[in-house]
């Protein structure tokens, strides 16, 4: 089938099966290769995009229901200001990343955070991050990364800290 959708701002079209896994179309057919083909089965968060405003697992979306859906997948939200806030706020909060995870751990902060601008409740914090397996990085240094990310936005939107 031929499927239609909206991809990092560009409209495109691609040829494939109804049942090939999002992933697979975007690492295959398009060489976005930010998010990572790990567990195929929804537990690792490694293979994570936006997908219609909400972090999906992309291994868990069949090509069928990629139809007239907009995706962004962590190149395109390298591009932003959003992102830069994200790096910063890892510095700030000392956390230091090998990357295979990054797909999963960065946009599911930036979900939170357009969420809940001002998050405050570690235990919330916690829960969101929950579907990521990261190995590097102790969850607890992942809220403060978030909490870092707040401020930081907060500051650069409205010259306030969160
Ligand atoms: S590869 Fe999709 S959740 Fe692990
Ligand atoms: S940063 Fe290495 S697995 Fe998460």
């Amino acid at each position: 089938m031929t499927i239609g959708f909206t991809l990092n701002q560009e409209k495109v079209t691609v040829h494939t099966a109804p049942d090939t896994r999002l992933i697979d179309i975007l690492r295959e057919r398009f060489s976005l290769t930010c998010a990572k083909s790990g567990c195929l089965t929804g537990c690792c968060g490694a293979c994570s995009v936006i997908f219609n405003d909400n972090v999906v697992k992309s291994c868990l979306i069949p090509g069928f229901r990629v139809q007239d859906s907009t995706i962004i997948t962590l190149e395109g939200f390298a591009k932003t200001e959003a992102y830069q806030d994200i790096i910063k706020g890892f510095a700030e909060a000392g956390v230091v990343t090998c990357g295979y995870c990054d797909s999963g751990k960065i946009l599911t902060m930036e979900t939170i955070l357009t969420k809940k601008p001002r998050p405050s409740a570690r235990k919330d914090i916690l829960a969101e991050l929950r579907g990521i397996r990261c190995r590097c990085t102790e969850p607890e240094s992942l809220v403060a990364a978030v909490l870092a990310i707040a401020d930081i936005r907060q500051r650069r939107l409205y010259g306030r800290s969160a």
